[in-house]
């Protein structure tokens, strides 16, 4: 199965990038499997050049902390292909201004800033490029990325009727449990990086004090029953969630054991602190020989522009380039 993905290089990750995205990676890893640092889309934040390097370099090793091996799949920074800039102007012909233009995350993002970028709108013509330049089968990614992956789908066919048979139409793959974990204090809103919320966010590479303050203080409700149930009791259905996620059970099997609050925090906490602790120490390993972490991305850059090249040429001479 051939498999791309990638993540913005903005900062620490949190738990719903981990359980939504990056542990299926993990999983699904192979020699058709890419996965790319997209620090061309972290151009849309506003962060400084020497904030997009460093935090380029963590996200490295982040994926490795986290599993990924670069003798199985693909590694990689996405400006060190060339192809992938490339292919978005082609595309941004093909893509219109009305269907970028409703994209949900656009508009939400676009209402919070001032003078707001064109990139802001053209983002997901670039993340269908990423896809596409892979012959991508599917793209392992957590829920509030479907749209984008719609569009994607869309712009293929759309290329693939008015060009001739050039691009796989991929598909997006959420996870069972856990494709969209929500904030802890705020259990109707999914877990983010671009609102700030200390108590409701676990960071992936948060103390174990930290993880078990935030989830004993998490909001639950106060009916006292241990059910899995978003409608009346998204609080509880989100722990329970996380913790089927770990536990790989189902959250109806996980609540079935527990009648108390309490108790299904203390032991989903032990849980999240012996999962990812051993993350935390690979991460804080990896991240003193910066120069190794920016060997594999060389390494597999290499190995991207071959497969990318190919199937770029093939998109560019299908329109008469
Ligand atoms: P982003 O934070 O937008 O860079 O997202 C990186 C990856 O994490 C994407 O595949 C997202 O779908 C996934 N992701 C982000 N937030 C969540 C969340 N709260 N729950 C599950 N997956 C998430
Ligand atoms: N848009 C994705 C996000 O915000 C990141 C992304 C860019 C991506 N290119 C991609 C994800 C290609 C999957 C495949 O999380």
């Amino acid at each position: 199965m051939k498999i791309l993905s990638g993540m913005q290089p903005s900062g620490t990750l949190h738990l719903g990038n981990y359980l939504g995205a990056l542990r299926q990676w993990v999983e699904v890893q192979s020699a058709d499997a890419h996965y790319c640092v997209v620090d061309l889309h972290a151009l849309t934040l506003q962060i400084s050049p020497e904030m997009l390097r460093k935090n380029t370099t963590d996200l490295l090793a982040t994926y490795l902390a986290a599993g990924l091996d670069p003798e199985v799949c693909t590694i990689f920074i996405q400006s060190q292909v060339p192809y992938h800039a490339q292919l978005n102007w082609l595309l941004e012909c093909v893509a219109t201004y009305g269907e970028l233009s409703r994209m949900v995350a656009f508009k939400e993002k676009s209402a919070r800033q001032e003078g707001y970028r064109v990139g802001l709108l053209t983002y997901p013509v670039l993340m269908a490029a990423d896809i596409l330049l892979y012959d991508t089968e599917e793209v392992p990614v957590g829920d509030d990325q479907r749209q984008h992956l719609e569009l994607t789908r869309d712009i293929a066919e759309r290329f693939n009727n008015r060009f001739g048979d050039t691009f796989t139409v991929p598909l997006g793959v959420q996870p069972k449990v856990s494709a969209r974990v929500m904030d802890l204090q705020e259990p109707t809103r999914k877990m983010s990086k671009s609102i700030s919320s200390p108590l409701g966010t676990i960071y992936l590479f948060d103390s174990p004090s930290d993880i078990k303050r935030k989830i004993s203080k998490a909001v639950t409700d106060t009916d006292g029953d241990v059910r899995y149930d978003w409608e009346t009791k998204p609080g509880i259905s989100n722990l329970l969630e996380i913790y089927a996620s770990f536990a790989k059970e189902t959250p109806d099997a996980i609540a079935s054991r527990y009648t108390r609050y309490g108790d299904l925090k203390t032991d989903l906490a032990n849980l999240m602190v012996e999962n990812l602790s051993p993350l935390r120490e690979s991460y804080d390993r990896l991240i003193q020989s910066p120069a190794e972490l920016h060997a594999v991305a060389e390494r597999g850059a290499e190995k991207a522009r071959e497969q990318a090249g190919a199937v770029y040429r093939r998109a560019a001479q299908a329109m008469g380039l």
